[in-house]
C-alpha cells in the first residue's frame, strides 16, 4: 500500500511525502516507497509522462503472471476477458461514468474516428477543432472533409484556446466540437464544462481527447457535460500501449451506429451462428473483434495504482510539481510558454531556450529525459517525481545555456 491513515496532521509537501487531509483524517503517500514502483527512476530523471510513462513493476508482474499463464492455461481467454470487464469498470470510476458507457479500443485516434465518423452531417455542417490538437484529434475531422463537412479551425491567442472563439465557430450547423482536455504541446487546461455549455446551447456533440489529462487530472464527464471521451493507456495512466478506452455517454448509446462494426459488438457475441445484428446496448457496441486482452491487464494493474492513491490527490500532487517548476524556471533566462494560472494549469510545462536541440542533447547525456514540442522543452512530471529533480532539470538547463 501506498497510502497509510492517521500519520500525521500536518499538510504539506516536501520532496518525500505528501500529506493529504481527507474527511478528517490524515493520510499520505509515501514517495520513496512509491518511486520503488519504478525502477526506470534510479538511472533517469523521468519528465516525460506526457510522451509516454515508465513501466510501474505492479504492470509488469500482473502482465508478466498473464504471459506464463497464457503458456499454460488452455482456459486463459475467459478470465482475459473478464478482466476487460474489471479494468472497464476501474476506468469508469476514475472518470465518473459507469462501466457500460466504457467501450475498448487500441488507441485515442481510433476513438475519436470512431465519433468523428458516426455522427449525422447534413448539407452545410460543421465541425470545430482548434490550431493547438495533436494530430489524433485533427486529422478524424479533416477526413470528413471529403464528405462536404466543413471544418472550422479556431486559432490559439497566446498559447490559449479562448471561449469567446469557441462561442464564435459554433453555431446551429454545428454537428461536434472536438478539445483536448489538456493541449499536448503547452500543457493549456480547457475548462471543459463551459465549453461543453457553448456546444450544447446550439444542439451539438462535445467530444474529448483525455489523453493528457487521464491519469493526471480528476475528470467526471457528467459534471463537465462530455459527450464522447477518448484516451490510451501509455502517457499519464502508466499502461501499456495498445490499450484505450472510448466514453460514450449512455444516452448516445442507442442514438448513433457504429461505422465499423465486427462481431464483439453485438448483444450475444457468441451466438456464432447469427445472422441478424443486434448491437449491444452497452458501449460495447462501438467495439469491433478481439481486443489487446493482455495489454488489459497491465491496464487494470495501472489503474489500480491510482485507486489505491486517489485521482484528487495524484492531481494535487501534480500540479504543485509543475508549480514549483514554474517557479523555478522564473529566476533562469528561459521563455515560458506554459501559463502560470492557476485553473488552465496541467501537468505539462514548456519553456523555450535558445538553441534547444544543443540543449536536449546535454540533458539526454545526463539522463535527463524530456522531450521538444513546438520548439520549446516540454517537461512533465508524475506523482513519483521529487523537487530534487525538478532542481536537476533547471541545473542542467543552466548550465548548458551558458
Ligand atoms: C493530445 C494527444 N492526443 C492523442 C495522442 C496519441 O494518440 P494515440 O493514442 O492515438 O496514439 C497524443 C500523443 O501521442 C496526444 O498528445
Amino acid at each position: 500500500m501506498l497510502i497509510n491513515a492517521n500519520r500525521s496532521t500536518s499538510i504539506t509537501l516536501t520532496s518525500n511525502w505528501i500529506y493529504v487531509a481527507k474527511l478528517g483524517k490524515v493520510k499520505y503517500l509515501d514517495i520513496s516507497r512509491a518511486r520503488q514502483l519504478f525502477p526506470m527512476l534510479r538511472t533517469h530523471v523521468y519528465l516525460n509522462n506526457a510522451s509516454t510513462s515508465p513501466c510501474p513493476t505492479p504492470v509488469r508482474s500482473a502482465m508478466a503472471e498473464a504471459m506464463e499463464k497464457w503458456t499454460t492455461d488452455a482456459h486463459v481467454y475467459e478470465s482475459w476477458m473478464d478482466n476487460l470487464q474489471e479494468t472497464k469498470a476501474l476506468f469508469s470510476e476514475l472518470i465518473g461514468a459507469k462501466k457500460e458507457e466504457i467501450a475498448g479500443i487500441t488507441n485515442t485516434s481510433t476513438g475519436l474516428s470512431i465519433v468523428a465518423n458516426m455522427l449525422p452531417y447534413k448539407k452545410g455542417s460543421n465541425v470545430v477543432i482548434n490550431d493547438m490538437e495533436f494530430p489524433a484529434n485533427t486529422y478524424p475531422w479533416l477526413n470528413l472533409k471529403r464528405r462536404g463537412v466543413e471544418v472550422r479551425v479556431v486559432k490559439n491567442v497566446g498559447g490559449r484556446i479562448r471561449l469567446k472563439d469557441l462561442e464564435e465557430a459554433v453555431d446551429d450547423h454545428t454537428a461536434a466540437l472536438s478539445i483536448s482536455h489538456v493541449e499536448f504541446s503547452n500543457g493549456f487546461r480547457n475548462d471543459l464544462k463551459a465549453i461543453s455549455e457553448i456546444v450544447h446551447r446550439h444542439g451539438a456533440t462535445f467530444v474529448v481527447d483525455a489523453i493528457q489529462s487521464a491519469g493526471a487530472l480528476e475528470i467526471d464527464v457528467r459534471r463537465q457535460g462530455v459527450d464522447f471521451l477518448a484516451t490510451s493507456f501509455h502517457k499519464w495512466l502508466l499502461g501499456p500501449e495498445g490499450t484505450g478506452f472510448l466514453y460514450v455517454r449512455e444516452e448516445l448509446i442507442d442514438e448513433f451506429d457504429p461505422w465499423a462494426t465486427g462481431w464483439l459488438a453485438v448483444e450475444n457475441p457468441e451466438d456464432f451462428d447469427s445472422m441478424n445484428l443486434n448491437f449491444s446496448k452497452t458501449a460495447q457496441k462501438f467495439e469491433t473483434g478481439t481486443h489487446n486482452l493482455l495489454g488489459y491487464v497491465g491496464a487494470k494493474a495501472a489503474l489500480e495504482i491510482f485507486h489505491d492513491i486517489g485521482m484528487s490527490d495524484v492531481e494535487r500532487r501534480i500540479l504543485d510539481l509543475s508549480g514549483r517548476l514554474l517557479e523555478e524556471l522564473e529566476g533562469l533566462k528561459v521563455d515560458i510558454v506554459t501559463t502560470k494560472e492557476e485553473r488552465y494549469r496541467s501537468g505539462i510545462v514548456n519553456f523555450k531556450v535558445p538553441e534547444v536541440d544543443r540543449v536536449l542533447e546535454g540533458l539526454a547525456r545526463r539522463n535527463i529525459v524530456v522531450s521538444k514540442r513546438t520548439g520549446g522543452i516540454r517537461v512533465s512530471p508524475h506523482f513519483f517525481n521529487v523537487e530534487d529533480e525538478l532542481q536537476q532539470l533547471c541545473r542542467a538547463v543552466k548550465e548548458l545555456s551558458e
